[in-house]
């Protein structure tokens, strides 16, 4: 397998999946959401190149000495291939050597796949949001970074 590398997004990386932001990687955040994401002052994304290719990102929003996980997407045809545990593994380490003290996110009770990657991880559920996605719920996880 193709090492995977990971490196600081920055809008020439955008420009670069912008048109197939939905298509090939997730359609729940658009192009314009993702770009004021990168800009904003709070936010640190990262993406993963294999083979000279974007196939996943990630981002965080600084709240120290918390961090929350945005979001974190490989591309469709990528998947089940240990990108998202390298980005997530990414972000842990940049938490802990920012020395960031918990780390929060919230998922869709129904993605399995982001939940056993973030329970494999060591986060736990610490609380629920009723109907947050739609008729969905959304689950609260949380880890000491
Ligand atoms: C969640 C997501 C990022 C996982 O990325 P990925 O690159 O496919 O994940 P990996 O290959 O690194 O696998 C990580 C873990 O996911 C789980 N996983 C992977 N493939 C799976 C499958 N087919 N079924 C169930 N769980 C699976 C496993 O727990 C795996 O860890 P393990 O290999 O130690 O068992 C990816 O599915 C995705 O982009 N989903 C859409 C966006 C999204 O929902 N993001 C989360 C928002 S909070």
């Amino acid at each position: 397998m193709q090492k995977i590398e990971i490196f600081k997004m920055t809008l020439q990386d955008f420009a670069q999946i912008e048109k197939n932001l939905m298509s090939d990687f997730d359609d729940f955040w658009t192009p314009a959401i993702l770009k004021s994401e990168i800009v904003a002052e709070n936010r640190r994304y990262i993406i993963a190149k294999q083979n000279g290719k974007i196939v996943g990102f990630a981002g965080v929003m600084h709240n120290f000495p918390a961090l929350e996980i945005m979001n974190i997407v490989t591309k469709k045809d990528c998947r089940g291939k240990g990108i998202g545990k390298k980005l997530l593994q990414a972000i842990l380490e940049n938490a802990e050597k920012n020395q960031f003290t918990e780390i929060f996110l919230e998922v869709n009770e129904k993605n399995k796949m982001a939940r056993s990657l973030y329970e494999n991880a060591g986060f736990c559920q610490i609380g629920e949001r009723k109907t947050y996605y739609g008729d969905d719920n959304a689950i609260l996880m949380a880890k000491k970074a």
